[in-house]
Order: C-alpha cells, then structure tokens, then sequence
C-alpha cells in the first residue's frame, strides 16, 4: 500500500508524527506538502492528495489540517474521494468496514499525537466490508455522476 500525505501549516506537526508511524510500519509514503509550519492554503494540499488517490497513483491518502475539516471539504470534491474525519478509533474502523474511505482527515488542534496515531493504524489495518455497503458506495457515486458539472438550478450551471 502507498499512502499519500498532505497536511497545511495547522497539521505540520501532526503530519511529522504520521511520518515517524508510517515509516516505522514500513509504509510507502509521499508527502505532498506542506513542507513547514508558514501558512498557507489547505485546498491546494487536499487537491494534490485526493488527485494522487482518485487517479490509482496511491491507494490511501491522509490530510490534516486545525481541524481536519476544511481538508475533508476540499478532499471531497474530487471525484472518486470518499474522505472521512475521524478523532475516534471506532469511526476510523467503521469508515474503512462501511465506507471504504480511501483518505483520513485529522485535526493536529483537536486530538493528541497518540490517539492520532491509533486512529491512522486502526483506518490503514481494516478493511471492506462490502456487501449491502457497496450498493450505498453505488449510490454515491450515482450521486457524482448527476451533479458532474455543476448543480443545475432553474436550467442554470453554477
Ligand atoms: C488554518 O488556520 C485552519 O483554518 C485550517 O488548518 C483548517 O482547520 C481548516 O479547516
């Protein structure tokens, strides 16, 4: 597996932490940027990411940011991203069991380094479930494929 990393300056340090993990795991990474804690502009990260995972380059991405929310927003724009915020173990294993969420989104100014790191090997260790879940993955993607483009509103693209 090769996971791709990204993170702005509100995730820098976190993203250090993930690296010494992931590096320990002895799992192939990249990281995507950014490459200090100046500030900069988590959508431009959340993009080179999720293109890298949309396009099969890497199987798994992970994103941090203050929150891990502005990243899971952008990060799920792109299509074929089903990116999931988890501060929790159990969501981190229900998102991969029921989602197959392919990027990890976390807050370095919400959760410690420790649980963090828990949540990244629990998210990177568990697998799909499939089933009735792939019928709702089908619908998501349903759902992309309508709204490709833009959403219409009163015969308007905006
Ligand atoms: C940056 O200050 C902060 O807004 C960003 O890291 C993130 O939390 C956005 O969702």
């Amino acid at each position: 597996m090769k996971v791709a990393l990204g993170s702005d300056h509100g995730g820098y340090k976190l993203k250090q932490v993930i690296i010494e993990l992931l590096t320990n795991l002895k799992i192939d990474y990249q990281d995507f940027g950014c490459f200090s804690d100046s500030s900069v502009d988590y959508p431009d990260f959340a993009r080179l990411v999720a293109e890298q995972v949309a396009a099969g380059n890497f199987q798994r991405g992970i994103l941090i940011c203050g929150t891990g929310i502005g990243m899971s927003i952008a990060a799920n724009k792109v299509p074929g991203i089903r990116a999931a915020l988890c501060h929790d173990v159990f969501s981190a294993r229900a998102t991969r069991e029921h989602n197959d969420s392919n990027i990890l989104c976390l807050g370095e100014r919400v959760i410690g380094p420790g649980l963090a790191e828990e949540i990244v090997r629990v998210w990177l260790q568990t697998d799909f479930t499939g089933g009735r879940h792939q019928r709702r993955l089908d619908k998501i993607k349903d759902l992309e494929q309508h709204f490709a483009g833009g959403t219409k509103i009163e015969g308007q693209s905006c």
